[in-house]
């Protein structure tokens, strides 16, 4: 299954930040289990970028890389064994960066303008950020018709509120959300806690 695939079939896409390598095998563990062999590992802290090799030890695992700003991350992030990249923007220069290490990068847009440049530059699946602040399930509803071969990840103000809404948008491949892995129960080893609550949210938010 290509990586467009294996996120959209998983529908759920849960974003993390890491801030120890402790936290990747525990991380790792709550995925398996909860069938969602998938994470965006954000880069809001420093420390995160030197502990994405840890997931070369979980192959079962398809690991994306968000917060990317700079060609030296993609560069960290694809020695790592990223499978896709992850950008709160779009830029030219990183698109074209990510399309010469034949790894896929999902920009972020939030315009028209902008999904036009990166479907220019050959993207078909976007980040659409910061979503709810950006017009959110309306917005989205209108750029099905203008850009019917775009699908977006919506991220930013997800939550157990809005999910199945957005889910059940024809041109949504996946939703993307912190809150399906809080911070702060990550920082706190609540590791149980997670795993239960993912697989409430699983059940909650997923359309059949
Ligand atoms: C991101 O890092 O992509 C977003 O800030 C995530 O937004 P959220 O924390 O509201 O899910």
């Amino acid at each position: 299954m290509d990586i467009t695939n294996i996120i959209s079939s998983n529908q759920l896409l849960p974003l993390a930040t890491l801030t120890s390598r402790d936290q990747v095998e525990p991380l790792v563990n709550v995925l398996i289990n909860t069938g969602l062999p998938l994470v965006e590992i954000t880069l809001r802290d420093e420390r995160t970028i030197d502990i994405l090799d840890e997931f070369k030890k979980h192959p079962n695992i398809t690991l994306g890389v968000g917060t990317i700003k700079n060609s030296n991350q993609i560069d960290k992030a694809v020695e790592a064994g990223a499978s896709f990249l992850i950008t709160p923007g779009f830029t030219k220069k990183l698109s074209q960066y990510a399309f010469s290490k034949d790894v896929l990068l999902i920009p972020g847009t939030q315009t028209p303008s902008e999904i036009m440049l990166a479907s220019e530059q050959g993207h078909s699946l976007l980040k659409f950020f910061p979503a709810e602040l950006s017009g959110g399930i309306a917005r989205l509803e209108s750029y099905n018709a203008v850009f019917p071969d775009i699908k977006f990840i919506p991220t930013g103000g997800i939550s157990e509120k809005n999910a199945s809404s957005y889910l059940k948008l024809d041109n949504v491949s996946a939703i993307g959300a912190s809150a399906l892995i809080p911070s702060e129960l990550m920082r706190s080893n609540s590791w149980k806690e997670i795993e239960d609550r993912l697989t409430k949210l699983k059940t909650t938010y997923l359309i059949s």
